[in-house]
């Protein structure tokens, strides 16, 4: 089976180009497949992630085909694929294991009972990330403690420093919108201070590195992520094989590797990816490679398009490790409410994500660890941030009807 690419080593290249010709020079597979694409239609309003078009024709059609195969061998749970998919990323990754889960949520989980993370520890996390991040510590009985982000939108690493306690038992870094920045040092931040690290790179699945930085690795391949599968699955990986046989117990019934329905060695979730769902995954990991090029060039075309506009937004400062899950933008002038107004007339959807920081959030643990003040300068930032479209489907032609709005907007 073909080996997949890193993503980073894709954004080295795209990056390099200094016009549209260079990308459509180093990219015509690409560029001539969207233009083949007869699901590409440019008519319409450009919505920010449609959903009838997270998977092209062939992938749905693939899919068919495999789920059709997987009904009449009644193999829905467990089966076949799962096995296949576990060995595809763990050999990505180069990890000791990877265990398909049935969503990013529960490798989350299943990751910090792995790590020995309980009620009364701490876990630091960032104060933007979607809700899945602080609902995992606080499933495992432990309070998410936040952290500062920089115009990045990641975690800083120096707040390790700041918020770490003896109760502080792991770090859980998010690779927020794809973008790995301050990864590597919040790791070594952690590592030097003896605290585990968890990365949650549900949004930034195909940079290889990110298993060098930390314990264990979690995914996410829900529908919407850069790899989707037909409902909810995800994948811890790691390194360790103590923590790998920790993780596989948690992630079914407590039963030792081998050792279904003998006497659990713990209690375990019923967190395994199903079969239906690995086989939508492993013809989707046939077209990853395509996909990420994809977003990459669509990355590297808004820096092009919007580069003469960069007194009035700044665009994302990290561009080699990023998988491009959303193209985050913030806003040096003007009013976010009145660009969303115009784009929209124009049929142009913007978005936020996510619209509000944790903190103020009401979760009886989290309070107490949330005092605003605090969080002043993440505030700022969060209060200028919005997100362009960016998705596997998009049309080059769609980012150029996008690019002419701002620029129409902020002339
Ligand atoms: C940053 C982050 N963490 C965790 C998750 C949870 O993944 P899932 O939806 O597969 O449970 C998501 C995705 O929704 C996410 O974006």
């Amino acid at each position: 089976m073909k080996k997949i690419d890193d993503v980073s080593t894709v954004n080295e290249l795209v990056f390099s180009a200094l016009t549209e010709n260079d990308l459509q020079e180093w990219f015509q597979d690409i560029y001539y497949r969207i233009n083949d694409e007869h699901e590409y239609d440019d008519s319409g309003n450009i919505a920010f992630l449609p959903l009838s078009r997270l998977n092209s024709r062939q992938e749905r059609l693939e899919c068919r085909d495999i789920l059709s195969d997987v009904i009449d061998s009644g193999f829905f749970t467990s089966g076949p694929y799962i096995g296949e998919i576990e060995e595809r990323l763990r050999s990505f990754y180069d990890a000791h294991t990877c265990i398909a889960t049935s969503s990013g949520t529960d490798a989350l989980i299943i990751a910090l009972k792995s790590i020995g993370v309980g009620p009364g520890d701490e876990v630091i996390v960032p104060l933007n990330s979607f809700a899945a991040t602080e609902n995992s510590v606080m499933a495992v009985g432990a309070v998410p403690v936040f952290a500062n982000i920089d115009t990045s939108f990641n975690m800083l690493p120096d707040e390790i420093e700041r918020l770490r306690t003896p109760r502080t038992k792991a770090v859980l870094p998010v690779c927020l919108y794809g973008s790995c920045q301050h990864i590597r040092a919040t790791y070594r931040v952690a590592h030097e201070a003896n605290i585990s690290v968890i990365i949650d790179a549900a949004q930034c699945f195909g940079i290889r590195s990110l298993i060098n930085h930390c314990d264990l690795l979690s995914l996410s391949f829900n529908p919407y992520k850069n790899i989707g599968t037909f409902g909810k699955s995800g994948a811890v990986l790691t390194r360790s094989a103590v923590l790998a046989r920790l993780a596989r117990q948690y992630s079914y019934h407590g039963f030792a590797e081998g050792k279904k329905n003998k006497k659990a060695q713990d209690w375990g979730l019923n967190s395994r990816m199903d079969n239906m769902q690995a086989a939508t995954l492993s013809v989707k990991l046939r077209h990853f490679d395509n996909n990420a090029k994809k977003r990459c060039l669509l990355a590297a075309r808004y820096y092009l398009l919007l580069a003469d506009l960069c007194h009035k937004i700044s665009l994302p400062s990290e561009k080699n490790e990023n998988t491009w899950h959303l193209f985050p933008i913030l806003l040096r002038e003007g009013d976010r409410a009145s660009l969303f107004g115009f784009a929209s007339e124009r049929g142009v959807e913007l978005d936020i994500y996510y619209p509000s920081l944790s903190h103020s959030g009401e979760h009886p643990l989290a309070i107490g660890y949330s005092c605003p003040e605090q969080f002043s300068a993440s505030e700022r930032i969060h209060s200028a941030l919005f997100h362009l479209p960016l998705h596997n489907h998009m049309s080059f032609q769609e980012q150029n009807s996008i690019s002419e709005v701002l620029h129409d907007y902020f002339q």
